[in-house]
């Protein structure tokens, strides 16, 4: 009996070593400490044992049970270390790492050109005017001078709402708001950046795109006030050493009217495929105001002249960032726009 609760005995404490959880344990513990466990029932069998004998074994079962409970214990303050200790690893942060950088947003390429222009524009003393993008014909075009025959008005050019009332195809009909909101108050220095629509769509033609009014108001405002502004412009935004050119051309709102170049900022005026080997770029049409269109919004032509432009936001952004297809603007494809932030 001795020798078999000596084996028991051998048998728990290497089975207490191997466990790895609390529950383990405790399903050991129970197997040869509990009621119905190994060491319990073998004592129960202690009755049968010569009364000399029973002291002695009944010692040496006292004695290994209690040196199995103080293993049981030991071992199980231990696993709970373990555990504890895994716990805080799993937790741990290592701040030396390097972080990720979190994704941010920024701003499209036309909109940081379109502050670029105003930012230009602010610095000569002009303020921003926004108009309606959904206009009447009104404003679009008849207080504009534009006939009624006029090829602009032609449906096909331009998306109508209803009759009498479209998507405004440019940023002039905001000079004859603002005449009509300041008249006959001079100076007026405003520009009106904003969108606009027309029925056309290919890689330089988008159905929806940007443009940046100008007009200035006062007595004895000439050309000259005009060229040298846009001078000052375009070497604000294409560098120090631009050049303009006013080609004479037409615009019903204007009388005379001109086409504004810049040195091609490809070639510098050398010639090239972009510039058609003129050496120079268009950007904008300008003219000095009708005195029709002054007088119909309350500016007196006779005491008063004025200068406005109208200027293509894609055109110049292209032009600035070498970027060939317009529809480049529109596509949103990320690859393109990340190139700006
Ligand atoms: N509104 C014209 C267009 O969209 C551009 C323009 C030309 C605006 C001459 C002007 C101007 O203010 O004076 O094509």
């Amino acid at each position: 009996m001795q020798k078999k609760l000596q084996e028991i005995h051998n048998q728990a404490v290497a089975e207490i070593a191997a466990v790895q959880t609390e529950d383990e344990l405790k399903q050991v513990q129970v197997r040869f400490l509990g009621k119905k466990g190994e060491m319990t029932s073998l004592l129960r069998g202690m009755g049968q044992l010569p009364p000399e004998e029973r002291p002695l074994v009944g010692g040496l079962a006292n004695q290994l049970r209690d040196e199995l409970t103080n293993l049981f214990t030991a071992r199980e303050e231990e696993l709970r270390s373990t555990a504890r200790r895994k716990a805080m690893a799993d937790e741990q942060v290592d701040v030396t790492l390097p972080g990720k950088p979190p994704m941010i947003g920024h701003l499209h390429p036309l909109t940081l050109i379109m502050d670029e222009i105003a930012e230009i524009f602010l610095g000569m003393g002009f303020t921003i005017k926004e108009g309606p993008e959904i206009e009447t014909e009104y404003y679009n075009f008849e207080a504009l001078n534009i006939p009624r025959e006029h090829p602009a008005r032609e449906m096909q050019d331009s998306f109508y709402i209803r009759p009498e009332v479209l998507l405004r195809t440019h940023t002039s009909p905001v000079q004859i708001r603002t005449m009509e909101e300041l008249a006959p108050q001079v100076p007026v220095r405003i520009i009106a950046p904003g969108k606009v629509y027309r029925r056309d769509d290919d890689a330089t033609h988008s159905p929806m795109f940007h443009q940046v009014e100008g007009l200035v108001i006062d007595r004895d405002i000439s050309l000259s006030d005009l060229k040298g502004t846009l001078l000052l412009f375009a070497r604000q935004m294409f560098g120090p050493k631009q050049q303009v050119r006013l080609r004479p051309s037409f615009f019903p709102f204007t009388e005379p009217s001109a086409e504004v170049d810049i040195a091609c900022v490809i070639c510098g005026g050398q010639g090239c495929r972009v510039c058609k080997d003129s050496g120079w770029i268009e950007i904008l049409g300008s003219g000095m105001v009708h005195p029709r269109v002054l007088e119909l919004s309350g500016y007196d032509p006779e005491e008063y002249t004025a200068y406005a432009f109208g200027m293509g936001v894609e055109r110049v952004a292209m032009l600035k960032y070498g970027i060939g297809d317009l529809r480049m603007f529109f596509s949103n494809d990320i690859r393109m726009l990340r190139q700006f932030s």
